[in-house]
């Protein structure tokens, strides 16, 4: 039997997705989605734009996976230092699990640029820190139109409720 061939994207993140830790992040939230999704879109978008533009796209690819890589959240109240430290959580983190070139650590490091204040090194990280942003706005705006069909649903069934309950205080009548 000839199954068809992944597709090279696939083949470039197929062992990274077999670490079980990454796979945790599938248990967590991150805007409205989980963080596993999150960074697997970041790493298609990565992949299309910097093969596009002829770059180092397979160790740009891979560094985009693992850009939000952390399981415990940032313990700080205020959120703009939350932005600015996850970076440096999730790059001590990936570098627990695999070995990193200093492209794939620049990505990671500086992919809030400019909320954390030293810019990209590489045009890959400069791709990076674009794309995540992109697709944040993309998965927020998702988000928010689920809430709204979410509530709008909710209002529906309570209107519903009410017109049966007037219809029955009507008949009992
Ligand atoms: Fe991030
Ligand atoms: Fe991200």
């Amino acid at each position: 039997m000839n199954y068809p061939k992944a597709n090279e994207f696939e083949k470039l993140i197929e062992d990274l997705l077999e670490n079980k830790e990454f796979q945790k992040t599938k248990l967590k939230k991150h805007h409205g989605l989980t963080r596993y999704d999150h960074s697997m879109r970041v790493a298609a978008y990565t992949y299309k734009v910097t093969k596009l533009l002829k770059l180092n796209y397979k160790e740009a690819t891979c560094a985009a996976l693992y850009h939000d890589f952390f399981l415990d959240e940032v313990e700080e109240e205020n959120g703009l230092n939350r932005l600015r430290k996850h970076p440096e959580k999730a790059l001590i983190n990936t570098k627990k699990y695999f070995k990193l070139t200093p492209l794939q650590e620049d990505v990671i490091i500086k992919h809030m640029f400019p909320v954390t204040l030293t810019p990209p090194k590489y045009k890959e990280s400069w791709i990076v820190d674009i794309v995540d942003d992109y697709a944040s706005v993309i998965e927020r705006i998702n988000w928010l139109k689920i809430l709204i069909s979410n509530k709008f649903k909710k209002m529906q069934l309570t209107q519903s409720y009410i017109i049966v309950l007037l219809l029955k205080i009507i008949n009992i009548k």
